[in-house]
Order: C-alpha cells, then sequence, then structure tokens
C-alpha cells in the first residue's frame, strides 16, 4: 500500500464535519430545562407528541397515524415482524438496502428481488408476477436515491405501484431516508401521495441531522399505527424522547431548513466529482444511474468479476468496498460497487475511483 491513506467506500454515513453539534448542544440544554421531567420519564411508544404533531403536518397524516423509533430500522424490523407469516414473499428492489433484505429474511419472508432499471423498479415485470398469482406480503422501496444504486423512481412507475398495491392487496414500504438531499431538480410525488390507505412511509433525521440521535419514524395507515404502537411499546417501552425532543428543538428554532441547504452545498459537488471521475475511469466500461442527490452512486461492472477479487485487490491498493452481493436477494451483484461519496472529500473521491479503476481492470483482466 506504500503508506497511502485508505479510502473507504463502505458505509453510508454524513460527514462527521456536518454534525451541528453546538446547536444540538443548545437543543439538549433547552429540552432539560424546558421539558426535563418528561423526557427523562418513561413515556408512550409513539413518541415525543410535538415531534409527531410537525410529522403528521409535514405528511398530512393524523398524528395518531405516526410512530418514531430508535432510528428507522427498528421500525422496519417491527413492521416486518408484524406482518410477515414465515414463508410468505417480500418483494424488494434488485439491488436493495442489504440490511432491509436481511430484516425482512430474518421475520420469515421468501425476499425476491425485482430489477432496477434506469428509472426505478421494473415495473412490467412486478405487474407479470402478480398477474401469474404471487402474493406479496410487501414491496420494500426506497423512491428517491436509492440506496446503493442512487436510483430515482420516475413518477409514473410510483403511480402505478401504488395502484397495484390497491388491486393486489399489498403494503407498500417506501423508505425515504435521502429525499430532502436532492442537490438537483425538483421532488417527485410520494407513493403515499398516490395511496395512503396501502402505504408505510419511512424516514429518519439520520441523513439529516445525526445518525447518533436514533431518531426515524413511520407514517402509517390507521390500520396498522395501532398494533405497531402496541408492538414496540411491548418491545422497547418507548424510544428515547431526549433525543427526540432535541431534534424538535432544533426544528422550532428553525434550524432545519438552513441546515439542509448546508448540507447540499457540501455534498452536491462530492455528487459532481464522482460523476465526473466515474465518467473518466469508467466511460464504456460500466454503467451507473446518475442521481440528483443523496448519497451513492451505484457501479455496475461490464464484464464478469469476483466480488472476493474486486474486495482483496482493493484492500492491497488502500480501497476499502463493501460486498455487492449483499444488496442482491436473488444473488448476483459480484460486479456490483456501491460508492457512498458524502463522507469523502472531492479529492479522496478522485483518488478512490482512479485506484478502483485500476483494481476493476486488473480483476477484469484476470479473468480473461
Ligand atoms: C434506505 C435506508 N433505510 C434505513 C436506514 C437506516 O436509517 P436509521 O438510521 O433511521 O435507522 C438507512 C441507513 O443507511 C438507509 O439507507
Amino acid at each position: 500500500m506504500n503508506g497511502q491513506s485508505v479510502i473507504s467506500f463502505t458505509r453510508g454515513v454524513p460527514a462527521t464535519e456536518s454534525f451541528p453539534k453546538m446547536k444540538l448542544a443548545e437543543c439538549a440544554t433547552a429540552v432539560l430545562m424546558e421539558y426535563g421531567d418528561e423526557v427523562l420519564q418513561y413515556a408512550p411508544a409513539r413518541g415525543f407528541r410535538p415531534l409527531r404533531a410537525h410529522i403528521a403536518a409535514e405528511t398530512g397524516a393524523h398524528e395518531d397515524q405516526v410512530i418514531i423509533g430508535q432510528g428507522s430500522l427498528q421500525l422496519l424490523d417491527l413492521l416486518a415482524r408484524m406482518l410477515v407469516h414465515p414463508g410468505e414473499v417480500a418483494y424488494t428492489e434488485e439491488p436493495s438496502y442489504d440490511r432491509a433484505i436481511t430484516v425482512l429474511r430474518r421475520a420469515g419472508a421468501r425476499v425476491v428481488g425485482i430489477p432496477l432499471r434506469d428509472d426505478g423498479l421494473d415495473v412490467d415485470m412486478l405487474e407479470e408476477r402478480l398477474r401469474r398469482g404471487e402474493r406479496p406480503v410487501l414491496l420494500y422501496l426506497v423512491p428517491d436515491f436509492q440506496n446503493p444504486s442512487g436510483s430515482v423512481m420516475a413518477a409514473p412507475k410510483r403511480q402505478r405501484v401504488a395502484q397495484l398495491a390497491r388491486e393486489y392487496g399489498f403494503w407498500v414500504v417506501e423508505d425515504l431516508p435521502y429525499r430532502r438531499l436532492r442537490y438537483w431538480g425538483a421532488d417527485l410525488p410520494t407513493l403515499r401521495d398516490f395511496a395512503p390507505e396501502r402505504v408505510v412511509q419511512m424516514s429518519s433525521y439520520s441523513k439529516l441531522i445525526s445518525p447518533g440521535l436514533r431518531v426515524g419514524y413511520a407514517v402509517l395507515p390507521p390500520d396498522l399505527a395501532e398494533p405497531l404502537a402496541k408492538m414496540a411499546e411491548d418491545t422497547y417501552i418507548n424510544a428515547s424522547y431526549l433525543n427526540q425532543a432535541m431534534v424538535y428543538e432544533f426544528i422550532r428554532r428553525g434550524w432545519m431548513e438552513p441546515h439542509l441547504e448546508y448540507l447540499r452545498a457540501l455534498y452536491r459537488p462530492r455528487l459532481d466529482a464522482i460523476l465526473e471521475a466515474l465518467e473518466e475511469h469508467f466511460g464504456g466500461r460500466a454503467t451507473w444511474h446518475r442521481p440528483d442527490g443523496g448519497f451513492f452512486v451505484g457501479l455496475y461492472l461490464n464484464g464478469s468479476v469476483r466480488a472476493d477479487d474486486l474486495l482483496r485487490r482493493g484492500q492491497e491498493v488502500g480501497l476499502r468496498l463493501t460486498d455487492g452481493r449483499g444488496f442482491f436477494a436473488n444473488g448476483g451483484g459480484d460486479g456490483f460497487v456501491r460508492l457512498p461519496f458524502c463522507a469523502l472529500t472531492p479529492e479522496e473521491i478522485r483518488e478512490g475511483v482512479q485506484r478502483l479503476a485500476k483494481v476493476a481492470y486488473g480483476v477484469l483482466q484476470s479473468l480473461k
């Protein structure tokens, strides 16, 4: 490795320099002074009421439909355990968020991946499977700046999936942690906009303020909210009200919008840098989505590659990569490389992509 610093394209984490530490310290003090007795006590499982009311107003839901958890993944886990009976089918995008696949499998689901196209899920294939009689309990999607590929689902596809969910009676879980990190262009409607009675919408403050706060939420149809709240209560009583109240205070003080603008300004050049570097080093030799936001660009290498070789050679040149196979529920994914770009500087990104090109071409050639 010649003493060069390691570049890590592994975890999809926010840039540590983005954490608003002083502001959060002020929020913590204010919250303890103002609602100390409430936030330090046991409390109802659905979460800190002012924050739930805020989320309800933002999403046009009733406050009772909003449940705040210790991060959104925890709520997905509870939801999966509540909805899935062993052996039932759950659909994901292919590739999809690896931890969601794990959570669904652990709940007993047979997870089936529906391929992603450049404009999101292959809805024709989804419809064909449904018409053939397969009955999924749910479809898990990340429609905005998907983890791991960066892809965005086109608006007409969102509408069609919502219609299919109605027609065939399955739940759609749309997970939107990156939605507000849009660097260009305008927001698309959510799936919940089209079928609120069939869609569970999840999101999180992990990527918007700090993942260490562990504040994520779900907006659910009323029939699901009640049993999920009961399950949450029986599992952990309540998630941290102190952290939820800090998030609420951050929003109440009007700090969220300027912070989002700051994050967009920080991350936009990083996305520019990775897209330029990919064009330079992989043009014609790999494909990737061109996201307008989020944390990831997913690279599909042309030709056959073994993930183990890619990871090992990466280590040799000071490049940490995630095993692409974890994102593919149906198997495969050896030649898929998820590239999280937000926690790296543009210089590190350029250097990292250059090292990746060296490794990828070496591995591809060694197979010839
Ligand atoms: C699509 C997606 N959902 C959920 C999570 C987890 O979010 P939280 O920190 O709210 O549990 C992540 C984190 O990377 C993610 O990418």
